[in-house]
């Protein structure tokens, strides 16, 4: 069986977003670091709340879907439609931007850890302008499996017969949450022509010949099975989709097919009219 191998290596660099947060951003690090139709992979965890307490004040999006999944720590988002949730250790949000959200994502905590990611996924041209909508799931709503030496969470996808709260779409997410022990093996069958990859954010994993060390995105050859296994105690996330095929254009959190769309993403936040429920004519 035909098994992924390493492909390239995305290295986490030390960024800053929001109100000053500091995270490591591999994907999305620049327009080369994508992977269709992941955009950008944020991972943040400090234990020095000066680092995350300004959190992420009001911001728009169009054109995408985030997903956010908190490790350690407490969250609170708010939307421009009068949506609020708590996001819990263990919870994730996911988020379709679609024409247009505006919301703010604030930590409600001033002391201890905060860890966790913010993934975005594009949307293909006929769905970037759909009404926008989020769902909150806490860490019940996230189905774990336990396997001989290991805990895989199932938040987009499914894991044998165990299937995620996220399916589905046109891109078709999986994302797994996995905890290994040293000397413990992963096998994940991944569909034939879906992007994927591993982000291992403690220990480091073996992939075929080649080690994947913590905090960076291995990108994984295009056919067959994931395999890896941990050389210690790790712990990391599996991410695959269906890449889209489209130009993305990128304008800070516009994320459109041409340039057009993106001054009409920005006329339409400076009018008002970016998040606005679409009007009858
Ligand atoms: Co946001």
């Amino acid at each position: 069986m035909t098994t992924r191998t390493l492909k390239t290596l995305i290295r986490s660099i030390p960024a800053s977003d929001g109100a000053g947060v500091k995270l490591r951003r591999s994907l999305g690090q620049s327009d080369a670091a994508r992977l269709d139709p992941f955009l950008m992979l944020d991972e943040f965890s400090s234990e020095n709340p000066d680092d995350y307490v300004a959190g992420f004040p009001d911001h728009p999006h169009r054109g995408f879907e985030t997903a956010t999944y908190i490790l350690d720590g407490h969250m609170l988002h708010q939307d421009h439609l009068g949506n609020r949730g708590d996001l819990k250790s263990g919870g994730v949000q996911w988020m379709t931007a679609g024409r247009g959200i505006i919301h703010s994502e604030m930590p409600q905590q001033d002391r201890g850890r905060m860890r966790g990611f913010q993934l975005w996924i594009n949307l293909p041209a006929r769905e970037k302008m759909k009404p926008a909508g989020y769902r909150d799931l806490q860490a019940a709503d996230i189905p774990e499996v336990k396997f001989p030496g290991g805990l895989v969470r199932i938040i987009a996808g499914a894991y044998g017969s165990a299937a995620g709260p996220i399916g589905g779409g046109s891109t078709d997410p999986l994302y797994l949450d996995v905890q290994l022990e040293a000397g413990a093996t992963f096998s994940h069958p991944i569909k034939d022509g879906y992007n994927a990859f591993a982000y291992p954010y403690e220990g480091e994993l073996e992939v075929g010949n080649d080690v994947l060390h913590s905090h960076a995105a291995g990108v994984l050859s295009v056919k067959g099975e994931f395999h890896a296994k941990a050389t210690k105690a790790t712990r990391f996330i599996l991410l695959a989709a269906k890449p889209i095929g489209e130009p993305v254009v990128q304008y800070g959190p516009f994320v459109m097919n041409t340039r057009r769309e993106i001054e009409q993403a920005i006329r339409d936040y400076q009018d008002g009219t970016l998040a606005a429920p679409a009007r009858a004519t």
